[in-house]
């Protein structure tokens, strides 16, 4: 986080944490403490930052769903950012922001879109993010029609991006920028890659971030606006925060031809990346220092032929092996860079299995829960008996 609010910049910048990636509250508490604002993506997540004392004021939020007019003048009333995702909602947000005379924020799909597969793609023709680019003129009509003003314009390309397509929506960006002439702030979303597997292929903040200074700053000298900069990391802040840990409960293999399988008594209730975008986590045996390694193939738990942690990079479809010292029922595994997109995003519930306790280090090496194990009867006590 600190390298974040450090970034190279020409004007200034806030950095939102995109809780997405990991809503705990005592995450959301030591970014605050750090000076990091949020971005939210759902009404939800604005009430779960709320509710963890973060102030409205520093809550963005930016969400696929249609908020009613109703809910919109909630949050905006209690200082909440609202960012529109398209012309229905832009619309909502500006019949209620002409009483406040509040500056708007619009998230414009640039026409360009990164990530390593479709489902972390979110700009571009075949993504619904974000207002087309070539509907700008409306855009404007839309303020004007309210007489209020665009202040920020917010773009998010991607996740686990190629900097250099990042780079690129950024340039595309600021040439959408110049035809909005109120635009102060420039957000840039998220998307700055961590390879869990090779740190040296995580992306270099400083490079990236200088084009973007030098960048605006041109701006700067040609059209004399001096542009705000927003980001908002949340794998980036997260993502190598968090191991899971879990047990070898069971060891089976499908012959000689076949693979050896490692059965955990985690799952994708747990870590739902590697089952749906084929993502690479590193998986070690905890406490064993012998040398002899076989290939295994890691499951988890569930009853479903897709849990599994060892896939092919890209490509859930496919299995793949992890090389680990002999390992027996009852061994510790940890599955490393857990913290972004892990619990927050796993399949909660399924097979009725409770929800994970969390355990937090922290750095005077204590340890602190930070989550109870669900109840049990927690998962049913909402259902309707009927008999
Ligand atoms: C609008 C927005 N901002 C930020 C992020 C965070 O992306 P990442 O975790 O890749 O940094 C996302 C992720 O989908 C997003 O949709």
């Amino acid at each position: 986080a600190n390298e974040m609010l450090n970034i190279p910049n020409a004007f200034g910048h806030t950095v939102r944490y995109a809780m997405k990636a990991n809503s705990h509250r005592s995450i959301l508490q030591i970014f605050d403490r750090i000076g990091l604002h949020i971005d939210a993506s759902s009404y939800y997540e604005v009430q779960r930052a709320l509710a963890a004392g973060i102030s409205p004021e520093k809550i963005m939020l930016t969400s696929q769903q249609v908020l009613s007019a109703e809910t919109v003048k909630e949050l905006v009333c209690k200082g909440v950012i609202y960012c529109s995702v398209s012309l229905n909602q832009l619309k909502i947000c500006a019949s209620v922001q002409t009483e406040l005379k509040t500056p708007l924020s619009v998230r414009i799909n640039p026409g360009l879109g990164s990530g390593h597969n479709n489902r972390t793609n979110t700009a571009g023709v075949s993504a619904s993010f974000g207002i087309w680019h070539e509907y700008l003129p409306e855009v404007l009509a839309v303020a004007e029609s309210y007489g209020l003003k665009i202040e920020r314009v917010h773009t998010h390309v991607g996740s686990g991006s190629d900097w250099k397509v990042w780079q690129k929506a950024a340039a595309l960006t600021l040439d959408i920028v110049r035809k909005m002439p109120d635009v102060k702030i420039v957000n840039l979303g998220g998307g700055y890659k961590i390879d869990r597997i090779d740190p040296s292929r995580s992306i270099n903040l400083h490079e990236v971030f200088s084009v973007i200074k030098n960048d605006f700053e041109k701006f700067s000298k040609e059209t004399g606006r001096s542009l705000y900069l927003e980001v908002e990391p949340g794998t980036y802040l997260s993502a190598n925060s968090c191991m899971l840990l879990t047990k070898v409960n069971d060891i089976v293999n499908t012959g000689k031809n076949g693979y050896t399988f490692i059965k955990v008594d985690a799952s994708m209730t747990e870590l739902l990346r590697p089952m749906i975008y084929g993502a690479k986590h590193p998986i070690r045996l905890l406490g064993k220092e012998n040398e002899t390694r076989q290939d295994y193939v890691v499951v988890g738990c569930c009853c479903e032929s897709g849990d599994i942690f060892t896939v092919k990079e890209g490509d859930p479809e496919l299995i793949d092996t992890v090389k680990l010292p002999i390992t027996e029922t009852g061994d510790c595994i940890a599955i490393m860079g857990a913290g972004a997109y892990g619990i927050s995003m796993s399949a909660k519930n399924y097979n009725s299995r409770p929800v994970c306790a969390e355990v937090m280090i922290r750095s005077d090496g204590s340890v602190i829960e930070i989550s109870r194990r669900q109840k049990l009867e927690e998962i049913w006590e909402r259902e309707v008996s009927l008999y």
